[in-house]
């Protein structure tokens, strides 16, 4: 795209069905501020029977896109659609990072990456711990289990309401991963180094049950990657019984980083500025 002094400007989107509640533009924004960078990043609603004309538009440059953000509905469709999707995106049949190369729809998933900076950032040294636990077996739990594993956790429990969806993550990720069900909670939490919780359990005013932190492994980590709100009702309980907690936020925004690079050129820093710009937006819409 091109702005008024016909200087080659990249404009990227966050995509999605809603989206205007992303809280991406203002990411990007700061740091295309923060580098003095002449891109420009903006939400982009399509719904998800025009997404795949959207890539064609992305492909062949209708859109006046150079790349951009992909969330919930269309992060699979994505991962379907894209000429050149990367191993961990076909691993996890999604895709949040699209970009353009050689007139290519490129895409990886960078949501595991945000995970695991984000604990590298709040607690170094969290993968030395032997055991993880993780609570859910939806969209969201893939990448973190990935990304567990892939840091080289070698057992990872994944409880879940639903015994079959936790045994279909464990059959996809291979023999570190455990599907266990809810009654076995607080067996697998004996010892265990991590937990993350990666449903929405609380969000809706639903009761949280009572977990044992207590008994998890000395210098253990409770995390989230719910961030709203940032003290989630599962991190207040271990915050409670004494245990060391990392909120979710720092995953949004770690997420965002190699996205930006692709566009703009730039790797941009999480700073405490960003993180307090999405925290004060959270407050002005409560
Ligand atoms: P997402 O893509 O955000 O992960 P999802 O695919 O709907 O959303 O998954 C939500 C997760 O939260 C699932 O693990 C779900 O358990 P089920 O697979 O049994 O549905 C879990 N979850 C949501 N509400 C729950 C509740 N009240 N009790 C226990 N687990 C719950």
């Amino acid at each position: 795209m091109r702005d008024s002094r016909e200087t080659f400007v990249n404009h990227a989107f966050v995509t999605g069905y809603p989206v205007k509640h992303s809280r991406s533009p203002l990411i990007h924004g700061y740091w295309l501020k923060q580098l003095g960078l002449p891109g420009r990043y903006r939400a982009h609603a399509v719904p998800p029977e025009e997404f795949p004309d959207f890539i064609v538009s992305l492909k062949n440059g209708t859109s006046g896109f150079t790349g951009g953000n992909v969330t919930i509905p269309h992060k699979e469709l994505a991962f379907t659609l894209a000429d050149r999707p990367d191993a961990l995106s076909a691993e996890l049949g999604a895709s949040n990072t699209l970009w353009l190369e050689d007139g290519l729809v490129h895409a990886t998933n960078t949501d595991g990456y945000g995970f695991t900076a984000n604990l590298d950032e709040r607690a170094s040294g969290w993968d030395q711990c032997r055991t993880a636990v993780i609570l859910g077996a939806g969209g969201a739990s893939r990448a973190v289990i990935q990304a567990v594993r892939d840091r080289g956790v070698n057992t990872i429990h994944v409880v879940n309401r639903t015994a079959a969806r936790a045994q279909e993550l464990a059959d996809r990720f291979g023999a570190a991963v455990h599907a266990q069900p809810m009654e076995a909670l607080s067996e697998v939490m004996k010892d265990a180094g991590l937990f993350i919780n990666t449903t929405s359990l609380g969000m809706d005013g639903t009761a949280v049950p009572e977990i044992d932190f207590t008994t998890m492994a000395p210098r253990s980590i409770v995390t989230d990657i719910v961030y709203v709100p940032l003290k989630t009702p599962i991190l207040a309980q271990a915050q409670t019984q004494g245990r060391a907690t990392v909120d979710g936020l720092g995953m949004l925004l770690h997420q965002a980083a190699p996205g930006f690079e692709k566009w703009f050129g730039r790797r941009p820093i999480v700073d405490e500025a960003l993180r307090q710009i999405i925290i004060d937006d959270m407050a002005s819409h409560t």
